[in-house]
């Protein structure tokens, strides 16, 4: 099987990739193959030697041979999007799904992609079991360490030496710059106490020792936000707990943050002891009624005007994508120091999870490879940044 993969990816990773022309996006919506390309730039070989460069995959990408190809040719690691997330994971006490997360790791295996893993404790996409009764009374604290113990050890362990790192916790932290608290009042911390976190980073060093542990966020490059992260890493370090990277997930907007407030973010936390990995990369080109980030609480309703781009991308936001990527990546590239790696949240506009959040059934345009696996405006500006660092 393996062999067999293998195989193909020598027949095809060696002919396909983005073609070095910029293809007129085209809205079909329809997944097409991507044009073979021998000479095509790649995202992974024009950022060889500044920083690893990814993308996140599901199962769409993988049994999808043009994407999967795609994605091997473009990128050097993956992070799997949903299929290592608890509640897929572990539907049930002590049942365990391994079986869609085994097939992405695999598939990456198979192409000599590097792995990251997402995630071992959230609010969303765990079963409810984990920390509460079925009447949703939080679980005494003594039976919800034994199941995030056992957990952890169960899915960190079962990958230990093939996961580079693990998104350990994720979007723990408020997003209310006034509100008294500052950690999210999840299930698990009801149920075990502020410590929660603390236990999660134990037990995942504790299952898988040369992992890198990540503390993973959206719109943690916020100054409300940061400072909140800031605190809640010092009171790790303080309870004996050191993590080793913050991962800024970075879903952006066209006009929102601005790049000196990431920069600014990204120079902080190296500035405190940690690696900076950019672990959710995207940037949303639709109207939103609130600004940013990836609260998936935020949902809002839809009415066309909120959907202005079901035709294509126009000409002017086309190109202010391009700048917007490209104003990123210059300053991403002069930190490269700090840098640990770069993933992109989706390979290609059509398997977005933007299409769905905050409005459902949308047709947007965030990435830099668009719906019929053709390379934006945005991806020859990133390629061409990439390659002046790397000179
Ligand atoms: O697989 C089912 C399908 O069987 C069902 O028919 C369909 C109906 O809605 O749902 C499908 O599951 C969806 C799943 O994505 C796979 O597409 C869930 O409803 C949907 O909620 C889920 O959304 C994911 C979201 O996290 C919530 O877990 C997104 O794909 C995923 O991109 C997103 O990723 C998060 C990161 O984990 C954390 N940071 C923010 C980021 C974006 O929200």
């Amino acid at each position: 099987m393996k062999r067999a993969v293998v195989t193909a990816v020598m027949c095809v990773c060696a002919t396909v990739g983005v073609s070095g022309s910029v293809a007129m996006e085209q809205d079909t919506g329809a997944a097409t193959r991507p044009v073979a390309a021998t000479t095509g730039p790649t995202l992974r070989r024009a950022a060889s030697g500044v920083f690893p460069i990814g993308v996140a995959i599901a199962p769409k990408v993988i049994r999808d041979d043009g994407r999967a190809a795609l994605a091997a040719a473009q990128f050097d690691h993956v992070t799997i999007e949903n299929h290592m997330k608890p509640a897929l994971v572990q539907p049930e006490p002590g049942v365990f799904t391994f079986e869609a997360a085994d097939e992405h790791v695999r598939y990456a295996e198979a192409y000599g992609l590097a792995v990251y893993g997402h995630t071992l404790v959230w609010h969303n996409q765990m079963p409810k079991w984990m920390f509460e009764t079925p009447d949703g009374t939080p679980l005494d604290r003594e039976k919800a360490v034994a199941n995030l113990r056992a957990h952890i050890l169960a899915v960190a362990g079962r990958y230990r030496g093939r996961v580079r790192a693990w998104d350990v916790v994720n979007e723990a932290i408020r997003d209310d710059d006034h509100a008294t608290e500052f950690l999210r009042d999840t299930p698990a911390r009801k149920a075990i106490g502020d410590d929660y976190l603390a236990l999660a980073y134990t037990f995942a060093r504790e299952a898988d020792p040369a992992a890198l542990l990540v503390y993973n966020d959206y719109n943690n490059e916020l100054p409300g936000k940061r400072t909140r992260t800031l605190k809640l890493l010092k009171d790790l370090e303080a309870r004996g707990v050191k993590v080793d990277a913050v991962g800024m997930q970075l879903h952006l907007q066209l006009g929102w943050p601005s790049v000196k407030v990431i920069e600014e973010s990204i120079v902080a936390y190296h500035e405190a002891g940690y690696r900076v990995m950019v672990t959710e990369l995207d940037v949303d080109v639709l109207p939103r009624r609130r600004p940013g980030g990836a609260d998936l609480g935020a949902v809002e309703k839809g009415d066309p005007t909120m959907d202005p781009f079901t035709a294509g991308l126009n000409a002017d936001t086309q190109t202010a994508l391009a700048k917007r990527y490209r104003e990123l990546f210059e300053m991403l590239v002069r930190h490269r120091d700090k840098i640990d790696r770069v993933t992109f949240w989706n390979l290609d506009d059509g398997t977005s999870w933007l299409n769905n959040f905050p409005v459902r059934g949308r047709t947007n345009h965030p990435l830099l490879i668009d719906r019929i696996l053709q390379p934006k405006p945005a991806f020859e500006e990133v390629v061409r940044v990439l390659r002046e660092a790397g000179r």
